[in-house]
This record gives structure tokens, sequence and C-alpha cells, in this order.
């Protein structure tokens, strides 16, 4: 089960795995006897931030690299955990001159670039609430997510600040925006109109690198994601501070982090993944990061991979299938040896994907299940326990997981139904923000109900089906249809819209609409092209459907809502089902 790894400088070491059984561990866990593996605070107050980084900043790991920035240039540039508490401390110390204080939202719409680092710890430093926006987002996607949280400061750059600019007025509560420059920015006449724009590297410049940092309490919120359901618009899920104990504890036990590896999590910081497993978890555990600023691109990663020594390495399924695609041959050209584990998150892992990661890689491809909501891996394959192929594994210790039916009621062994979850794990979302009453509704039996169905099997491993509801997956992310369909409904020539995920043999999913035109407007492939173009500006680049079929109405239940599950059994060819509720 040891790993031998050698380096460059041909340095050898033997690594024993952080989990070496598993049964065993889960079956006397309690989260309570791994409190210490992470940092507290006099009087058990606990901040993320603070385990991320000064707790290393301050023993053995101070000189360590904790980041390694490879920009889209091609240029390299590696940070000390030192480095990464002075530019946390001075980012806070930028929010508390602006006057930002514990529980207001600032939220980060940036590329992947070091400032995502330093100003969502430097966020969680002065217990405000830290929430990203994914870079493909557009103007609605924004006004939703910035509107419901009343953001205080958006930290951005000149050229995502564009979209934030058409939408400003509408936004009362947004005081300042934060603009990561190269350019010193033109101090603008009379700038007295809100948001105020404030320069990110003048003033982390003349900020102190010393701050002190905020007691936050462990239920004190720590960040704030948005994330599709399949009814409504996107929801705000609330974390706390305390979820930093099992994203720390999943990474060193999943993941194995050692203190020689170089880990790379591919996810971007506008999802979850990003969050928990590009920040919080590995920092946590002192990691080495590597930050990879380019867009996919098969012979980009394998170098990257290369160039870094990437040991540990966590990407999704679209990816997988992506680097499938581009073939074998172009494996060849790089020395992958370094890789001791590979992972993967976000959609099905197919059993392909895994078989083929043994060829190249000669190594399977652990895959991993969790949501935005749970804020840390729950089922997952351990590198010490056997991997049945197209299974998501087994519960994390700690973890109390169930197949169960629409009243909450446990299912037998190997039968269909909810996966759900028994409340109280450390990283479980807190509340959605503002709805207390949606986040209730989450809940059913004494179980979380996740919204995906799977079964569970005589070996205690899951394997995942599909979704519950209409929530799409494209590439890995997370789309709500009713989102979609807003926007769709704006565009001039459509009068109503119902919008599905179609099973597709890359994406996983692709966005599929079904459009019907107000008098006057005829199909035509501009048409078409027009209605993609407006849901990438109005929604974001990746939540545009691929395909729209013309339809002259829409299939809807007596009460007006378009029925999706009908418009999927149709364009699948699967049986309707129950279809007393049709309008006519
Ligand atoms: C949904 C959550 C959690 C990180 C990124 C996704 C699907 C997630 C798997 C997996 C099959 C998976 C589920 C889940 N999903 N992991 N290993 N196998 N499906 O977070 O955007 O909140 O999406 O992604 O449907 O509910 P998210």
């Amino acid at each position: 089960m040891q790993t031998e790894i050698v380096t460059k400088d041909q340095t050898k070491f033997v690594l024993q795995p952080n989990l070496k059984d598993y049964e065993a561990l889960y079956k006397n866990f309690d989260w309570k006897n791994v409190h210490n593996e992470i940092e507290w605070f006099d009087n058990g107050e606990l901040n993320a931030a603070y385990n991320a980084v000064d707790r290393h900043a301050k023993n053995h790991n101070k000189n360590k690299v904790a980041l390694i920035y490879e920009a889209a240039n091609g240029k390299i540039d590696k940070y000390t955990y030192l480095d990464l508490k002075h530019m946390t401390n001075k980012f806070a110390n930028v929010l508390k001159k602006l006057g930002i204080v514990k529980g207001e939202r600032v939220f980060l719409f940036l590329p992947r670039i070091p400032a995502v680092y330093a100003s969502f710890l430097g966020t969680l430093k002065v217990g405000a609430i830290a929430s990203t926006l994914f870079s493909a987002f557009g103007e609605e996607a924004l006004l939703d997510r910035l509107g419901n949280s009343k953001a205080k400061a958006v930290v951005t750059t000149p050229d995502l600040k564009q979209r934030i600019d058409k939408i400003k007025d509408k936004l009362p509560d947004l005081t300042y925006i934060i603009l990561v420059n190269n350019e010193p920015i033109q101090k603008i006449e009379g700038q007295s109109a809100m948001p105020i724009t404030i320069d990110y590297n003048e003033e982390m410049k003349e900020a102190s690198k010393e701050f002190e940092i905020e007691k936050t309490h462990p239920e004190d919120h720590a960040f704030l994601l948005y994330t599709s359901g399949s009814t409504g618009k996107s929801k705000g899920v609330v974390h706390a501070h305390m979820a930093v104990l099992q994203q720390h504890y999943t990474h060193k036990l999943i993941h194995d982090i050692h203190p020689e590896d170089i880990y790379w999590c591919t996810a971007d910081h506008g999802w979850v993944t990003g969050i928990s497993y590009g920040i919080l978890g590995p920092l946590s555990n002192g990691a080495t990061v590597l930050l990879y600023e380019g867009r996919f691109d098969p012979e980009g990663w394998y170098s990257a991979l290369e160039r870094h020594e990437v040991t540990l390495w966590y990407t999704a399924p679209t990816a997988i299938r992506m680097l499938m695609k581009a073939g074998e041959e172009i494996t060849k050209k790089y020395n992958l040896s370094h890789l001791r584990h590979i992972y993967s998150v976000g959609e099905p892992l197919n059993p392909e994907g895994i078989r083929w990661g043994l060829k190249v890689f000669n190594l399977p491809f652990h895959d991993t299940w969790w949501q935005t909501e749970t804020g840390s891996m729950l089922i997952s394959n351990y590198p010490c326990m056997p991997i049945k192929l197209g299974s998501m594994g087994k519960p994390f210790p700690g973890i109390v997981a169930a197949v169960v039916d629409d009243t909450g009621q446990e299912l037998p062994t190997n039968t269909e139904g909810h996966l759900a979850i028994k409340p109280g794990w450390p990283s479980m979302l807190r509340t959605l923000w503002g709805d207390e009453e949606r986040y209730k509704k989450l809940f059913n039996n004494g179980w979380y109900i996740t919204g995906d169905r799977a079964r569970k099997d005589e070996d205690g491993y899951f394997w995942y089906i599909g979704r519950a509801d209409d929530v799409i997956k494209t590439s890995g992310e997370r789309v709500g249809p009713f989102e979609v369909e807003s926007v769709l409904v704006e565009h001039p020539a459509i009068a109503e819209a119902g919008v599905i995920g179609k099973p597709d043999e890359l994406r996983g999913e692709i966005i599929k609409a079904f459009v019907a035109l107000r008098a006057g407007y005829t199909p035509n492939p501009e048409l078409e092209e027009d209605i993609k173009k407006f849901v990438k500006q109005h929604l974001a680049a990746h939540a545009y459907p691929r395909e729209i079929a013309f339809v002259d109405k829409l299939p809807k239940t007596r009460s007006g809502k378009i029925m999706r599950r009908l418009l999927r059994a149709r364009e699948l060819g699967l049986p309707e089902g129950d279809i007393s509720t049709l309008e006519d």
C-alpha cells in the first residue's frame, strides 16, 4: 500500500497512507476525537483562515511553498506560508479600512489568480462572509447573487468589472469594487457615485502585514456559495468556520496529503470544489497547491503535471473524457510518473475513465461524491479500499448515508431511492441565505435529502443513479433549468421555454431548450444563434442551450407548470409516466 516517490534530484521517500483501515476507523469514529487535527483559539473559537495559513506560518512550514501559481502566460510565481499570511493580513486590513465588518458579504469575481487566495482568506480573517462568482457568469446570474446576499464589496478585474457596471445601479448595497489590476487605476475626477472603486494593488502595497484575526465562533458564517436547484433562482448555501475541520480531515485521509506532495485541484474557485479543496482543505494540511490559471487543454495540462511534478490530482469526469478523446499517444510525451493518486468529482465517473487512467497513468481514478451543500466529500473511494468500478464508494467516517423512499424510510439493499445523509456533519450547510423555509425543506424524517438517486449494495458501496430533480450537470457544472428558462423568455422572440439536460457522451449532459416563439417570428438558424448568444451574455457562458428545438407549445400542467419530465421522456424516447395532470 505504501508508495515510493522519486523527485527530480533523485531523493527517494516512502509514504505510508494516512488511512490504513477504513472499516476500523468508520466503526468507532467520532468527530470530537479529531478536533485537535486543527487549531482552535482559547474558549473554543475557530477561524478557518487562521487554520489554512497562520498556524503554518509560525511553525516549520513557514518557508514552505503554499502556492505555486502558473499564470496563463506561463509565468510561475511561488508563495510561502509566510507570504500567504502577509497577503491575507494585508487584504484583511484593506477591508477593515473600508469599514467592512463581521457578517458582511464580500464577493470574488476573479480569474484563477493569487488574489483569490488573498481576498478569500483575508475576508474570513475579518469575520466577513466570502463568496465567489464563476467568471463565466453574465448579468442576470450576477444580479441574482449579489442582490440576494446584499453584497457590500466585489473584488474583480477591469475586464470582468464591465459586467458589474451594467447592473450596479440595481445593487444599492454594493459599496466597493476592489479592482485587481496591473496598471494603477486612473484617478477619476469627482468619483463619488457608488460603488466606489478601490485600487487593490495600491491598497495592498500600503496595508500593514500584521492583523489581529477575528476570533470567530465555529458556527459563525464563513462562506456563502450560490448553487442551482430545480425550481426558482439560485440559492445561497451558507457554510460555517467549522467546515474547515472536515475539509481538513477528508483531504488528509482521502487525498492522502503528505508534506512532500504537490497537489493540483483543477476546479475553479467559482464552485465549491475550488474552495473546499483548492483553498481550505489543502492549506489547512500545510500542502503545496498548484494554481493553474490557463484554460483546459490536454497538452497544457499534461505539461503542468510534468513541470510541477504533481503527485495528487483532483479533477472531473468531463475533463477526463476530454483527455481520453485527445488520445493515449500524447500522454507518452510527458513524464507523469510523479502522480501518486488521482481523483474525480462532480458527475458520474464511467468505468471507461477508470480503465483509461489505469492504462495511461497506471493509477485508478478515485471517485468522490459530495455537493455544494455538504461542504466536503461524504462518499468516496479511499486509497486503502478496493474500487468497484462505477461506484462512488463508501461514506466517510462520521457520515451516515442511506437510501430512503419519498417518506424518508430506509430502503433495503440494492433498491433505488433518494440518497440521504444523517444531519450534523461538520461541513453541513447551516442555512440558505435569507430563506430558512427553503432550507427546512431539504430535510425529511430526520434525513438530509441530497436530490440524487442512488442504491447501496450488499458491501455498503453506493452507486449513483441520477438526479431526483431537474438539476442539470453539464461538464460537471450545476445549472438550474428555471434560471435558463427565465432568461430565454426575456428574449423578444420567445413566448415560453422549457429546459432539460440531455445525456451527452463528452459533457455528461448538455442543455437543451424547447422554445415556442411569439407570433410573427419563425424559426431560423440566425435566430437560434441569437438566442444562444443572448443566454451566454445574460446568464453564463457555460449555461446556454447547445440544442434548441422550436415547438408550437410546451406540455404544461393544468396549473401552468412546464412538465420538464415529459420533455425529457419524449426527447429520450422513455415512457411518459403519469400525465394525468397534463393540461389537455
Ligand atoms: C451534484 C452536486 C461537490 C463538488 C462538485 C459538485 C453530482 C457530484 C458526483 C459523483 C455522480 C456526482 C450530484 C450532486 N455529483 N459528485 N461522484 N458521481 N454525481 O458540486 O455543483 O453542488 O453538484 O453533483 O448530482 O448532487 P455541486
